[in-house]
């Protein structure tokens, strides 16, 4: 439809001039020319902004003519005219075409249309063949998870591991080159009291059992100890110093407590099915860092404020007064210089097209400040400027409104989270399903917890914060996973009672013998059309990178899917009536499993 529509424009919008007339004379008058033609280029702006429709007035709406009407001070219906007399006949026998207000195009799919539409996205590739050219070879670089070494992965990382996953898997398929980096945050002042902590506090035992539970109270027995004992506070600052300058045995015990930590991390990691491609934490970047300072200042951005190196955004009502400061007055570097230089990193070395970073809302200010200085540093060293999105989220709140807390007030383990999940997913199937094996309920109880916790993330307006509440997220009733796979596995097990494959599936192969009529009834218009929007759908979710559009669509999918298997039976005498019912049965099936494993789920086939 887009391109048949930008095609039409071509054409039916050539005789238009792209500009009001009166400016295009001038124009041409002052640079002393004769008023040129209106060039083809001109039409070639025509944008058609192709939605979704309201189901009311058709599948699809062209909004595109009325800002296009309006920049040439032109009538919009007439234009709307023109472009719809120009479209090919080949359209006209698959929509229903009608202009509607001011200049709307609505485009109604004909039955027969979406017999063959079904007919053709037989598989999860052909699916992805129709996304491809969305993002196509866009090479992005997502950097997401990234938590702090030394520490446990709490209730608040998950958002950025989901999230950030689930950008990744959409990105993807969606035909760009995605390149995932864990951006680690494995340096910075905390290794001084770690180190002390580590030589003189630790508990072997305690760390063999347990290795982040022991650094996090070797940090925490540190942190105190230096707080009570001026003493104690210079001989950390002093294992700080000598890990900076190099020294053999500091460096080793830096590196055995972020490699302990890497590998408590790929725990959770693999049980989430996230793999990364690239580890580059912050240490990485150690010996590129001076070569900002010296480029900030060559290039007049940064200046010398009490010691330290700042850089000030003049036109920003906050960053004008409020600095982004990149070298601390005591010489030593930051977040900010670090993220400068993976910055100019992913542009030079990766040749990123996209940097995508997922942090939570509380980083907002620091990276306006690192874009705004990023723009103009390479603007001012003429390098290649990449597409920045700080995909940011907000928090996760326990019942009383505030950050979720366990009963003690110490945050949630992240891992006792995904196990508690899984524990009462288990509870929630041998319920429903006590003479299902044991095995078979395990693999359940996996796929519902840790699918639940994960997509009651998804679900949410990333931007907002939510409520975690168990009764909310484990329900068979709603936007939620247990819901959504239990669609699929009903599917599942239409096909099974007929002995038929779903996706090899004999619908297809009716569909081209030419068993399959076109859909007809209410119920059966009404899911074919529903299923006709997982494109649109797939482009804004990746547009604007908010998992929850998606979900939301998979949702209406479900429900549409259960009206329709409510109200028609698949079984049928007619060959062709139970043909096409199948189909919508396998398509339907097809894609809420397509949509659950790019959001990170794993489906069932039974439940
Ligand atoms: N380690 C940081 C944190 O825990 C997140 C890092 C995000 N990535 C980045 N390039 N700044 O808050």
């Amino acid at each position: 439809l887009d391109a048949a529509l930008r095609q039409a424009a071509t054409t039916a919008l050539r005789d238009e001039p792209t500009q009001p007339k009166d400016e295009l004379t001038t124009g041409a008058l002052q640079e002393g020319k004769e008023s040129q033609p209106p060039t083809l280029e001109g039409a070639n702006e025509f944008c058609p902004e192709l939605r979704p429709a309201d189901p009311r007035h058709g599948d699809f709406q062209a909004n595109g003519v009325l800002p296009y009407a309006k920049a040439r001070k032109q009538n919009p219906r007439a234009l709307a005219e023109k472009l719809v007399a120009a479209l090919p006949d080949s359209l006209r026998e698959r929509f229903d075409i009608a202009i509607a207000g001011p200049g709307f195009i609505n485009f109604t799919a004909r039955p027969a249309a979406l017999l063959d539409w079904l007919a053709h996205y037989d598989s999860g590739a052909r699916l992805r063949e129709g996304a491809a050219s969305t993002h196509g070879g866009e090479r992005t670089i997502v950097d997401y998870s990234s938590p702090n070494t030394a520490k446990q992965l709490h209730v608040g990382h998950i958002r950025s591991m989901v999230i950030g996953e689930a950008i990744c898997r959409l990105l993807e398929f969606c035909g760009a080159q995605v390149i995932r980096d864990n951006h680690i945050g494995d340096w910075g002042t905390q290794f001084g009291k770690l180190i002390w902590g580590y030589k003189t506090l630790l508990d072997a035992e305690a760390l063999a059992r347990d290795p982040l539970e022991e650094l996090e109270r070797l940090y925490k027995a540190a942190d105190a100890a230096t707080k009570a004992d001026p003493a104690i506070l210079d001989a950390a600052r002093a294992e700080l110093v000598k890990l900076q300058s190099g020294d053999a045995e500091n460096l080793a015990l830096w590196r055995q407590i972020n490699a302990t930590s890497s590998t408590a991390f790929q725990q959770i990691y693999q049980q989430l099915d996230i793999r990364f491609d690239h580890e580059l934490g912050e240490s990485f970047y150690n010996d590129k860092l001076a070569r900002i300072y010296t480029e900030l200042q060559d290039c007049g951005l940064a200046t010398e404020s009490q010691g330290a190196l700042v850089v000030f955004h003049p036109e920003h009502p906050r960053f004008a007064k409020q600095p982004f400061i990149v070298r601390k007055s005591d010489g030593a570097s930051n977040y900010a210089t670090t993220d400068l230089a993976t910055m100019l990193y992913r542009t030079e070395h990766f040749e990123a097209d996209t940097i995508i970073i997922l942090t939570d809302t509380r980083q907002t200010d620091h990276f306006e400040q690192l874009w705004l200085t990023t723009q103009k540093w390479y603007a001012a060293k003429g390098y290649r400027l990449p597409e920045f999105e700080h995909v940011s989220f907000g928090a996760i709140l326990g019942d009383d409104g505030r950050a979720i807390k366990t009963r003690t007030g110490d945050p949630i383990r992240l891992q006792a989270l995904l196990d508690e999940g899984i524990e009462r997913a288990y509870a929630l199937v041998s319920e429903k399903s006590p003479t299902l094996p044991e095995t078979d309920r395990r693999e359940i109880a996996a796929a519902v917890g840790l699918g639940a916790v994960r997509y009651a993330d998804l679900s949410q307006n990333r931007s907002s914060d939510y409520v975690f509440k168990w009764e909310k997220i484990l329900s068979f009733d709603g936007n939620t996973a247990p819901y959504l796979l239990y669609a699929v596995t009903r599917i599942h097990s239409i096909f099974r009672k007929l002995g038929l494959d779903p996706y090899t599936n004999t619908a297809s192969a009716a569909t081209a013998a030419g068993a399959a009529s076109a859909p007809e009834t209410e119920h059966e218009l009404a899911l074919a059309r529903k299923l006709l929007q997982l494109p649109a759908v797939l482009q804004t979710t990746t547009e604007q990178l908010r998992p929850h559009f998606l979900c939301t669509y998979l949702f209406e999918l479900a429900g549409t899917f259960s009206s329709f298997y409510a109200a028609e039976k698949v079984l049928n005498d007619s060959p062709g009536i139970q043909a096409r019912r199948l189909l919508l049965c396998a398509r339907t099936l097809l894609f809420l499993e397509t949509g659950l494993h790019l959001l990170g789920l794993k489906t069932l086939t039974r439940m």
